[in-house]
This record gives C-alpha cells, sequence and structure tokens, in this order.
C-alpha cells in the first residue's frame, strides 16, 4: 500500500486516508512509514467565519498552485458536519471542476469519522498526502472555535479570511486566531466596507505580541472573480521563506526535492543595487557578512526562489576578483538538493571538477559547495543543502 501511495495514485490515498480516519488495522503502521516521507509539502491553513467565501478562496489557491505546476490536497475540516469524506464533498469537487485533474486532491473531514482527536487525524492525513508527493497542502477549516485553532496549529502558514459587513467583525474573533493568523485576507472587497474591516485588524494587531518581527499583512481578494489571488499566494510564499525560514523543498519544487535556490548577482554596493529590486516589489529578507568568501550578502525572495546580492569586504576575494575581471554580472546559480555530503561524495566520485575542497557552511547556517563552470557549460554552479541543525 504504502508503495502504490507513493506512487501517488489517488485511489490508494484515498483508501489510506479511510484506513488511518477509522483507526482500522495497519493504520498506524502506515502513518509511521509515511512519516519518512512527509513534512515535505507546504501547509497553508485557511481559517475565518462561516460565510467568509474560504471554499472558494481555497478553490482560487488551488487554481493558481496548478497554474504553478504544483500538486495540491486539500483538506476541508468541519468539526460540526456529520459528513466524513461525503456525499457534499462530491458535490463541491463537480462544482469547482477539478475532478479531471488528478494533480488536486479534495478530502473532508468531520469531526465524527476522526477516532482519537480531530487534529491528530488531520495531521495525519496530511502526512499521508505528503506521503503521496502532495507539494502544497490546503487545510480550511470551518469557523472559528477552539478545533479550528488546533487543528490550523498544523499549518506552516495560517491565512484568517474576514469579509466586511459581519458586525463587529474582528472583535468577534477568538483571541487565539489573531495570534495564530500570519496573513489575513479581506476577501469580498469590492463591496465596500473593506478599509473597516482593514483598519479594525490594524487596530488589533497593535495589541497583540508579534514573535519573529513578522507583521501580518492584510490582503483584499474577491474569490468569486480570484482578484487579490495572487497577491495572496505571493504573501503565502514570503511568510514562508521569511517568517518560517521553510526552504524549496518545503515550497515544493521539483520532484526529488531540489530546485532552484537562488541566482547569485555580484554588485560594487548592495545600498546600490538593491534600490531597483526594491523598485520591483522585492524586499531583502536577510543581509550577512560571510567572512571565510569575504563577501557581504543580501538575499531578496521572489516568487519560491531567492535573488542574492554579493559584495566582496576585500578586493582579494571571489567576488573581488571577478568585479575586477567581468564587472557586475550573474555568477552563479544555486539549486537546493537533499544529501548535500552524498552529492558531494557522488560528484567527486565521477571526477566532475567542483570549485570548493568541501561542504562549507555559509549565509543563514546553508551548507553549500561549488561545481567548477568547467563541469556545468559554463555556469558557475553552487550546490546548497539545508541549514545546519535545521528540522528537514
Ligand atoms: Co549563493
Amino acid at each position: 500500500m504504502l508503495e502504490r501511495l507513493r506512487s501517488g495514485e489517488v485511489r490508494s490515498l484515498a483508501r489510506a486516508i479511510s484506513l488511518v480516519e477509522g483507526r482500522l488495522a495497519g493504520a498506524a503502521e502506515l502513518v509511521k512509514a509515511c512519516r519518512e516521507y512527509g513534512g515535505t509539502g507546504l501547509r497553508v491553513g485557511v481559517t475565518g467565519p462561516p460565510g467568509a467565501g474560504k471554499s472558494t478562496l481555497v478553490d482560487q489557491m488551488a487554481r493558481w498552485l496548478r497554474q504553478d505546476g504544483l500538486t495540491v490536497g486539500v483538506l476541508a475540516v468541519d468539526p460540526s458536519s456529520p459528513y466524513t469524506g461525503g456525499a457534499l464533498l462530491g458535490d463541491r469537487i463537480r462544482m469547482q471542476g477539478f475532478s479531471e485533474d488528478p494533480g488536486v486532491y479534495i478530502r473532508s473531514m468531520a469531526s465524527r469519522g476522526a477516532m482519537g482527536g480531530l487534529t491528530r487525524a488531520a495531521e495525519e492525513v496530511c502526512t499521508l498526502m505528503e506521503a503521496a508527493g502532495r507539494q502544497t497542502i490546503l487545510i480550511e477549516t470551518v469557523g472559528v472555535g477552539q478545533d479550528e485553532v488546533d487543528v490550523i496549529g498544523l499549518a506552516d502558514v495560517t491565512v484568517v479570511v474576514l469579509v466586511p459587513g459581519m458586525g463587529d467583525e474582528v472583535q468577534s474573533l477568538k483571541a487565539g486566531i489573531m495570534e495564530v493568523a500570519d496573513i489575513f485576507v479581506v476577501n469580498k472587497s469590492d463591496g465596500g466596507g473593506a478599509e473597516r474591516v482593514e483598519s479594525e485588524i490594524l487596530a488589533m494587531q497593535g495589541l497583540t505580541e508579534r514573535r519573529g518581527g513578522w507583521v501580518p499583512p492584510v490582503v483584499r481578494t474577491v474569490a468569486t472573480t480570484g482578484e487579490g489571488v495572487v497577491e495572496l499566494m505571493e504573501t503565502v510564499r514570503r511568510c514562508a521563506t521569511e517568517k518560517k525560514g521553510l526552504r524549496t523543498r518545503r515550497l515544493g519544487l521539483g520532484a526529488a526535492g531540489g530546485g532552484l535556490d537562488h541566482l547569485g548577482i555580484a554588485v560594487r554596493s548592495i545600498a546600490a543595487a538593491r534600490g531597483f529590486y526594491e523598485a520591483l516589489g522585492l524586499t531583502v529578507s536577510h543581509e550577512e557578512t560571510v567572512e571565510h568568501e569575504k563577501v557581504k550578502t543580501a538575499m531578496l525572495p521572489l516568487g519560491a526562489t531567492r535573488i542574492e546580492l554579493l559584495e566582496p569586504t576585500e578586493d582579494d576575494s571571489t567576488i573581488g576578483r571577478f568585479l575586477a575581471k567581468r564587472g557586475e554580472g550573474l555568477h552563479h546559480i544555486a539549486v537546493h538538493v537533499e544529501g548535500i555530503d552524498e552529492m558531494f561524495r557522488r560528484l567527486t566520485a565521477q571526477g566532475i571538477r567542483l570549485a570548493s575542497d568541501g561542504v562549507r557552511v555559509g549565509a543563514g547556517g546553508h551548507r553549500y559547495f561549488f561545481v567548477h563552470p568547467a563541469s556545468t557549460g559554463g555556469v558557475l554552479l553552487e550546490i546548497v543543502g539545508n541549514a545546519t541543525g535545521s528540522a528537514e
């Protein structure tokens, strides 16, 4: 079953989830085996009061992810519903036109179907979906009770959806939801009243303690037309990279967990160069001087990848010599791999010319080595692994 699940086959995923929801024989073993492959998807929680348009918004988010080439699992959790995996869901899939697309798998879950606790069951379903290769999991919860706060705790990034005209919108929310929110969405923002909700959120934020300096942005959407969804998804990714420090693997890039990590650009002065990128709408998420490379770096997240600006701290350094010889410009491209030590050994064993004599630790604690342009078709290639001490 694990093998069929790993192949991504939708039917075995559905059967595996039923097995786990029902706590049937073999369920615990299956979940345990899946844990080896789980934790690889980006989990995005979407919650908010009833009538806020969460389902429609989740559909739009799924559509955007599909256009970006990513597979999607949707887990719709409704603690008040007696249905699980049931008829309501079938209607929903037909309604949204995903029935022909195996890249979107939608599953509903109700408290009655989840023996041993809703949050635990939801976590296990996420793990199964990830083991089956789902690159992004959208966890939708209905309402704003304690169950929802617990379930949404499974998410890497939490989106709280509000709408104008619900009375004292923000005040009616449980404090718990305010605290877990990474991003606020004001949905149905075309009908007036969006400013009021937004200012209520901002006022409330002043009272909420924030960890890590991330102030939850407010994004306006009209889920029925898809307006604002691009901005929302870009904000989700920015939150995943900036606040959570999640790497490309968790952003679901590349079948083997690889992906473009960043583009390294050599500049004489970061202070002078960054202005252009900021005008593009990018922001510097991380600045660091890497002493052993004699280089100052600034990272600007761009979608799921990043631009790395490199400024030499001395002329006699790799970047200093590059600038003297070639001037400013693209210096290297970097790809992310799982198992960087293994990759280093493999390339060395194959006699591939490397430009590093070992795996080193660079900006942000991430491990890396360089492959010489003579081996790659003329491009200096950086191989980036996971950060030292990272949970991945
Ligand atoms: Co680099």
